[in-house]
């Protein structure tokens, strides 16, 4: 848990448009530790696909660099595992077909069959048993996420990078995933990024919070979450959790521009 698996170094990356120049990040600094898991919130529109993209290698940034396992990404990677809002299962094939799929797409690291054992231990993890030969029209917003999940993890990548996975998804079936997610990095542990909107998300999953400022944006507050593991639903209700979440919200209203106050602190 020493050394860092993830480096963003002073990336600054902007679109050219039709109507001139974005900057969408500048100076971004956010480093994540071997096994740890950052949760990365700000305002809408401030960078934070934009940022899962370069750390996938999907885009190269203008200037600095993104480091994984200690060397500069400049191409997509097959260890690392994406996973999105609106998970895209295809209709035509099964649930465990789906799951199935980067094994088609990455260079295997194991045999179909050894791939198919374990996309059916993943699903039973997630308590997807007996779904396998199901299509995705016949699963719930929360099951075809829990299986979305399964697919990102199945090659076994090193990093899972997760954009507003549970944000469509009910606050109960939300709070289910948080602890299937806790769930499967007991079992296989991987290094994971996770953006969200959803505060008490951010601080029941991640080890380290990271607020970006609007855009162009850099890290504007950094926060190691103080709770132990297991994590329970419950601890989500103790004063000093209340306070820092509270602390988060006010951070997110100065990178909206609705509030000011103290930046570029950190609370340990
Ligand atoms: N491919 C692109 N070409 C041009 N502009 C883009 C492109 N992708 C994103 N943008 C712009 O860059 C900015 C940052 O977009 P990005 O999707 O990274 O934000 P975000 O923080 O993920 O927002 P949200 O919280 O709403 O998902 C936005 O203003 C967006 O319109
Ligand atoms: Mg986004």
């Amino acid at each position: 848990m020493s050394r860092h698996l993830i480096e963003i170094k002073s990336v600054t990356h902007s679109y050219v448009t039709q109507t001139g120049t974005l900057p969408v990040l500048q100076g971004l600094d956010i480093s994540v530790a071997e096994g740890g898991f950052a949760a990365v919130i700000g305002p809408s529109g401030c960078g934070k696909s934009t940022l899962t993209r370069l750390i996938a290698g999907l885009m190269k940034p203008n200037s600095g660099e993104v480091w994984l396992h200690g060397e500069i990404v400049t191409s997509p990677r097959s260890s690392v595992g994406m996973a999105f809002q609106n998970p895209v299962l295809l209709e035509w094939r099964s649930i465990l077909k789906n799951v199935l799929l980067p094994i088609e797409i990455v260079p295997k690291k194991m045999t179909r069959s050894e791939a198919e054992d374990r996309a059916r231990h993943l699903l039973s993890l997630v308590g997807l048993a007996g779904f396998e030969d199901k299509r995705p029209s016949e699963l719930s917003g929360g099951m075809r996420q829990r299986a979305s999940l399964c697919r990102a993890l199945i090659h076994q990548p090193e990093v899972l990078i997760l954009d507003e996975p549970f944000g469509a998804l009910d606050a109960f079936t939300r709070e289910d995933l948080w602890q299937i997610m806790h769930r499967l990095r007991e079992e296989e542990p991987f290094t994971g990024v996770l953006i969200t909107h959803d505060l008490r998300e951010s601080i029941f999953l991640a080890d380290e919070v990271f607020v970006l400022s609007g855009r162009p944006a850099h890290t504007q507050y950094r926060l190691k979450v103080p709770l132990s593991k297991p994590r329970q639903i419950e601890q989500l209700y103790r004063p000093d959790v209340i306070e820092i979440l509270a602390t988060l919200r006010h951070q997110i209203e100065i990178a909206q521009g609705r509030a000011t106050g103290r930046s570029e602190s950190m609370v340990t």
